[in-house]
Formats: structure tokens, sequence, C-alpha cells
């Protein structure tokens, strides 16, 4: 049990941030990663669309037999993660909980933003996990659809990403909001622009790390972790050309990466 590896999916390149963080949480540990990109975004799909994907990765990580799954996307974590665990045995964890968690600890006045896809705010996934812990925390939600391809087409610097910013954030102001879940994987690469519009005094939530701890957490409650002194592999898998993929990979992980497999039947 403690060799197998931790299956962590995503709908593209944006679940790179937990995979980060996990290496630096657990550097021993084998890393099995699939990236939906023929299928991206989740964002825009409906509930048994996205489910269905869902199922499908959990199914293909299951190949490998991993030990735990993470799903490194907000909006598969909030519309299959609930499904998901019914069906299957094997230890599944998303990115809402850990990410609400964070924003309870940060937040000082109890009132939090959240931003996501349309599918995640819809969903209001977020607002249950907070009031599930803190019932007197007030919850106030955005989607912010422009954010996911602007991203994706590089613009993260661009005035087109704060002017988006600006329009989609601007009702948080008079809100009082102390603290902005960035409820979506694509979203910690738009920081920059989205914390300007939000203001210096606005903290901003990123699940990553939270999950990583989890996910540690978990494996040494169950008596899962990797205990031996090895340097963790991880292996890259996309169902679309794995080229665009890489380079983002490279950048990202700030490393020389193994060329990422592309899977023609998820
Ligand atoms: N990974 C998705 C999320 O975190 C963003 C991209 C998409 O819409 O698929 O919600």
């Amino acid at each position: 049990m403690k060799d197998r590896p931790i299956g962590v999916f995503d709908s593209g390149v944006g679940g790179l941030t937990v995979v980060k963080q996990l290496m630096k949480e657990m550097p021993n540990e084998d890393i099995i990663y699939f990236g939906d990109t023929a299928r991206v975004p989740y964002g825009t799909k409906s509930e048994s669309t996205i489910r269905k994907f869902s199922i499908e990765n959990v199914l293909f990580l299951l190949n490998f037999n991993v030990k735990l799954i993470i799903i490194a996307c907000n909006t598969s974590s909030a519309i299959g993660l609930p499904f998901l665990s019914k069906f299957f045995s094997v230890p599944i964890i998303g990115v809402i909980k850990p990410g609400a968690k964070a924003a309870i600890r940060a937040t000082r006045n109890g009132r939090i933003g959240v931003i996501g896809t349309n599918a995640t705010i819809t969903s209001g996934a977020y607002e249950q996990e907070v009031r599930s812990i803190n019932p007197r925390i007030k919850v106030f939600s955005r989607s912010c659809p422009l954010f996911v391809p602007l991203a994706e087409e590089g613009w993260a610097n661009d005035g087109i990403v704060e002017a988006a910013a600006k329009k989609y954030l601007s009702g948080f102001k008079e809100k009082g909001i102390d603290t902005v879940i960035l409820g979506c994987t694509h979203y910690p690469l738009l920081k920059k622009a989205i914390g300007k519009a939000l203001g210096k005094t606005v903290k901003l939530v990123d699940s990553a790390e939270e999950t990583a701890r989890e996910a540690k957490n978990l494996l040494e409650e169950c008596g899962a972790k990797y205990p031996g002194k090895r340097t963790g592999r991880t292996k890259f898998y996309v169902s679309d050309a794995p080229e665009k993929f890489m380079d983002v990979a490279k950048k990202f992980l700030g490393k020389d990466v193994k060329a990422a497999e592309q899977v023609k039947d998820v």
C-alpha cells in the first residue's frame, strides 16, 4: 500500500498547482497526474457531463493502483466529489474543503468571497463547506467565466485581465470582504490583477497548499504514507496532444519533467 502512487486529476494544466505543493510536502511519493486537456473547460459544462468526466478520470487513475485520488479541479470537486465518494472505495479528496478551511483561518471579520467557474459557483459547494465549519461566516460568491480563457491565453498581465477583474469584483468591495477564495485552478495565475481589483487588504486564498497538507494527514492516518527516503517520480498523462501541456508544466514546476503521455480513451 505504502509504495503505491497518489493519483491527481484536473480538467487540464491547473491541477499542477496541487502537484507542486504535493512534491514539496511529500517529496518521496510517486504521483500519477491526469490532465483532461481534450475536454477542458469543465466549468461551463452541465453537472451530468462533469460527473461523467470525473468518473472516467477516477477509473483511469485506478489503472495505476493509486492509494489516494486528489481532484485538483474545483469544478470537478464541487460537482463530482460527493458522488464519487459514494461509489469508489479508494479515498478521494477535493480542493473545496481545504480551500474553505484555509479561508476560515485567514478571515478576521468573517466575510469571505468565493470566485470560480459557473459550475462551481452555481453548485454552492464553497458556501456549504464554510457554513458546515462555521455557520456565522458570511460567504459572497461570484463566477468569473472569462478568467479561464484569459489565463489559458497567457494574458495574465494584460490590461484586459485587469478590466475583467474590476468588472467582476467591484461588487465585493462594498460587502466588506477581507478574504477571497480563488476557487478555480487557473485563478492563481491571475493573482496580480485579482489582488489589484480587490485592494491590498483583501487576502487571497489558494487551496493547493492546504490540499497537499490534507493529503499528507490522510495518508499518515491510514498508515499509507511512503516511509522511506527516495525521490518520488511523477508521471503525466493528458487526453490531448502533450506539447502545450509540457511547456506549461516545465515552466510551472520549475524543473525538467518527463514527457506527458497522451491517452486515447479515458
Ligand atoms: N480546473 C477548473 C476549476 O478549477 C478550471 C478550468 C475548467 O473550467 O475546466 O474549476
